[in-house]
């Protein structure tokens, strides 16, 4: 693997960073208290390419490479982990899963405009009593000729209000269990599909988490991706390449707290002297950037491989496992360091710990991906 950045990474790099600093900074904290969308903010990024970097430039995509967007994922997130959340779902798992599944009808009438920004894409896949356990889809897309009859709940749906491009997962016969699954692009707006209720969280609290309601919505055959069944392999070899993307946001998160546990131990005196001149909080840095460093040189090896066309899901997996278990780690350490003033929300710690804890949740908890390294290491 190849430690130095290409001077287009770093450009990349640095574009996001200067990005979430003039303009995912101002409003963060009143995002997060008012659970606000960054609607502003996510325009401007695509704008600038952000939602839809790998992606073939035909389609109004970056054609970047992953290593590109795990740095400016990683930029985004040390911010603002709202935005790159939206971003990651947007990258990952939208437009990838379009691009490399999709009729070229499907990729001219919906990945061209959310590569741009101007239109955003949910994944939808968790329901209610199918979280983990996604092969038990209990919302239905009946088989009706030329078109699905689709019937069902889904939840905790990331961008589930802000989108207008759905791609929902659901069971067409029930007696091939996983393989009698599809996966078909829902448009907001087709009768008998509304936007249920917004979840109150306890972190990301700027991004829009919904369930949402299907009643007999009536969606065209051609928007089904790829072969009848093949929805659930869709989803998962899907989310394979968006647990990098998460990976990189949990790594962001903590080296954004630590950034700011480190700035404020050379700025704070206690005991005559400066915090960063105690032992005890030098130990404490010291520790939190070697579990970053670790934790993105994970990162870098999954998107490496992804990049190089090799099997990444294990590498992706680890990155997720190690990545989002170091987050809660540094981000708590982080509010350690500032004390009491950590404790509230002016110093932006106390916001970086409750996003981590989301790190371990979405896209597979903490018990998916030791499943998935598991199985790759069995197999
Ligand atoms: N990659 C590709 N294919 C996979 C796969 C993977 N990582 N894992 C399983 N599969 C395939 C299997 O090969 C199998 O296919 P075949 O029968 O053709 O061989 C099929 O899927 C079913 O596999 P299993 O019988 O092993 O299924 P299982 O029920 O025992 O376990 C699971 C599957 C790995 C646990 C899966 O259910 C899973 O990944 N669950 C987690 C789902 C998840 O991540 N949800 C997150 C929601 S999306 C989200 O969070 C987005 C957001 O908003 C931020």
């Amino acid at each position: 693997m190849n430690f130095e950045l290409t001077e287009e990474q770093i450009a990349v790099q640095q574009a996001a960073r200067d990005f979430a600093r003039t303009e995912l900074l101002p409003g963060v904290i009143e995002r997060d208290t008012h659970q606000k969308f960054p609607t502003e903010q996510i325009k401007k990024m695509g704008e600038l390419g952000f939602m839809g970097m790998m992606t073939d430039p035909k389609y109004n995509g970056g054609g970047m490479d992953s290593v590109s967007y795990v740095l400016a994922m990683e930029e985004i997130s040390k911010i603002d982990a709202s935005a790159s959340v939206c971003m990651s779902v947007n990258n990952s798992l939208v437009c990838w899963g379009l691009e490399k599944y999709g009729t070229e009808e499907q990729k001219q009438k919906y990945l061209a405009k959310l590569t741009t920004g101007e239109k955003i894409g949910a994944f939808c896949l968790s329901e209610p009593e199918a979280g983990s356990d996604a092969t038990s889809q209990r919302t239905t897309a009946e088989d009706k000729g030329d078109y699905y009859l689709l019937n069902g709940t889904k939840n905790w749906i990331t961008n589930g209000n802000s989108a207008s491009i759905y791609l929902v997962i659901a069971q067409t016969d029930p007696e091939k269990r996983h393989k009698g699954i599809n996966a078909l692009i829902v448009e907001k707006g087709m009768p008998g599909f509304v936007v249920g209720k917004k979840e109150d969280k306890m972190g990301i609290r700027g991004s829009d988490t919904h369930s949402l309601m299907f009643t007999d919505v009536k969606v065209p055959k051609a928007n089904r991706i790829g072969e009848e069944g093949f929805g659930f392999t869709f989803a998962m070899t899907t989310l394979n390449g968006g647990r990098i993307g998460i990976a990189a946001q949990a790594l962001g998160i903590a080296s954004g707290a630590y950034e700011l546990a480190l700035q404020y131990a050379k700025e704070r005196k206690a005991f005559n002297k400066k915090l960063a001149e105690h032992q005890a909080i030098q130990f404490k840095l010291a520790e939190m950037a070697t579990k970053i460093d670790a934790a993105r040189l994970l990162v870098h090896q999954a998107a490496h491989l992804k990049d190089a066309n090799k099997d990444f899901v294990k590498a992706a997996a680890m990155a997720k496992l190690f990545a989002s278990q170091i987050a809660q780690e540094v981000t708590t350490e982080a509010v350690q360091i500032h004390g009491g003033y950590g404790y509230v929300k002016e110093y932006h710690v106390e916001r970086l710990m409750r996003d981590a804890k989301i790190t371990q949740i979405y896209e597979g908890t903490t018990e998916i991906q030791k499943m998935v390294i598991s199985r790759e290491l069995l197999r």
